[in-house]
């Protein structure tokens, strides 16, 4: 099923909210578009029906109208919309250790730090309280599409998928599964792969009757890594996804260890293998892939799985770079993710400036001992224009959700950034700053404080500024 934008009959479609202000977006790789002054006209399903640009004969008389009616948002001076930020690999239940831990590596955090916190989601009320935290602080940041591992308990990723419902957040959610004696350790993993299985159709019913199947909150289908699981239960989740026709998330050849691993216990890469137990697919997205060859970026490219790619979490736990500018040239579909709590930082706006320094660093290369002509990887740079498509249109496309662009057919998930804030080092100078300089110091310098009101599907999610009297 795909979900791709679709337009409206403009003619039968009434506005609900026409929103009046500056419009700044990514809708291509490499393309940056600026309306100055436009009127963004949003119908009753959410979706974005017209951008009327300023010069359009009709953007006065539609929002005259907008006005008279009462659904007219106007933008103080300062302030931008832009897209709703997607990120593509959180973990919910590590929320609590976010900052903590971070010296270990990949193998050792999971088993000394991460194992141990996630078992507490055995507690619902310990789950209420971290991800209640969670989701406020992630639509605080704008993100507005979040792809989530929860722990391994179908009741506590119940609780996640009901919250993520009722606060408005667009969500994509997996029970984890972990089932395989040889890497989990008793006190938190499946009882059975016919367990991890039933569980996960458990959960995919109650996330189709709470949100509607395709609705704004959806059932993933979540092997944690091939480590962690017997090949019954992968095997038994390829034919669960493909018969319930949902997403599939995991990890793949994220560090040394990771890929080696499973190219010994399969004979084959981990992309490769995931393929094999039929994980791989149009709604598949992969976390991380720093060590995936180009024969593991044919498998993905041509079936459209996307890649999370989460350059803080790589700095910590990778061993790598992820040949990102690589692999979007061969074609695979690539978003950003925070990692949390594997990359310490909620925001992906900061995500997005790391994701520029990683390639960077990719492309200059790091030892300086070594000649310039050969210590780095030539033509792996990306710039912060496409870092910040990568956490929209990008996040949205590796979905295959209508999101990212601020476009007819998309849904109106939207975020205002306010550069004015007292409290910001964002600072604008209208003597000094054109409209894309703007845009690119929003993207080098916006916090979670920048961020004021927060639309998901059309619907207000978040508003900071409430009572403050904004129209
Ligand atoms: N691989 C398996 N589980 C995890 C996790 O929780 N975080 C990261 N970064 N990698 C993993
Ligand atoms: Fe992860």
């Amino acid at each position: 099923m795909s979900d791709t934008p679709r337009m409206q009959d403009a003619g039968a479609a009434q506005p609900v909210l026409s929103l009046a202000g500056t419009v700044m977006h990514t809708p291509e790789r490499g393309i940056i578009e600026i309306y100055e002054d436009a009127l963004v006209e949003v119908g009753a399903d959410g979706r974005i029906l017209a951008v009327v640009d300023a010069a359009d004969a009709e953007r006065a008389p539609r929002a005259a109208a907008a006005a008279a009616a009462g659904r007219l948002v106007t933008l103080r001076a300062g302030q931008v919309l832009l897209p709703g930020l997607v990120d593509l690999h959180v973990h919910a239940p590590q929320w609590p250790q976010l900052g903590k831990a971070l010296n270990l590596p990949l193998e050792q955090w999971l088993a000394q730090a991460t194992f141990p916190l996630e078992a507490r989601y055995a507690d619902l009320g310990f789950a209420a309280r971290a991800y209640e935290s969670l989701v406020e602080s992630l639509l605080a940041n704008g993100t507005t599409t979040a792809l989530y591992f929860g722990s391994l308990h179908l009741e506590a990723t119940k609780l996640l998928a009901e919250l993520c419902h009722s606060r408005g957040q667009r969500a994509l959610i997996g029970k984890v599964v972990m089932d395989d004696p040889a890497l989990c350790p008793d006190f938190y993993r499946d009882a059975a792969p016919e367990v991890a299985i039933a569980e996960t159709e458990a959960f995919i019913d109650h996330v189709e009757a709470l949100s509607g199947r395709g609705g704004r909150v959806r059932p993933v289908v979540t092997p944690r890594f091939i480590p962690a699981c017997t090949d019954a239960a992968l095997k038994g989740l390829g034919e669960l996804a493909a018969r319930r026709g949902v997403h599939i998330q995991s990890h793949v050849s994220e560090s040394d260890w990771e890929h080696d691993f499973v190219l010994a216990r399969t004979g084959r890469t981990d992309t490769r293998a995931l393929e094999a137990f039929g994980l791989l697919g149009r709604h598949t997205v992969l976390a991380h892939g720093n060590f995936i060859c180009d024969d593991d970026m044919e498998a993905l490219a041509g079936c459209g799985a996307g890649i999370a790619h989460c350059p803080l979490s790589n700095a910590y736990f990778s061993n790598a770079v992820f040949p990102l500018a690589h692999a979007l040239e061969k074609g695979v579909n690539v978003g950003l993710g925070t990692d949390i709590s594997g990359g310490p930082d909620a925001s992906l706006f900061s995500v997005a400036r790391h994701t520029v320094a990683a390639s960077r660093l990719l492309n200059d290369g790091v030892d300086a001992r070594l000649p310039a002509a050969t210590r780095g990887r030539m033509n792996a740079a990306v710039d912060i224009a496409e870092a910040f498509w990568l956490a929209t249109a990008g996040g949205g496309i590796a979905l295959d959700l209508p999101v990212g662009v601020i476009a007819p057919g998309y849904a109106f998930d939207a975020i205002v950034v306010d550069t004015t804030h007292p409290d910001s080092d964002l600072t604008i100078w209208p003597d000094l700053d054109e409209p894309q300089d703007i845009f690119q110091r929003i993207l080098y310098s916006a916090t979670r404080v920048n961020v004021r009101r927060v639309w998901v599907d059309g619907r207000l999610v978040a508003d900071k500024d409430a009572g403050l009297d904004w129209d």
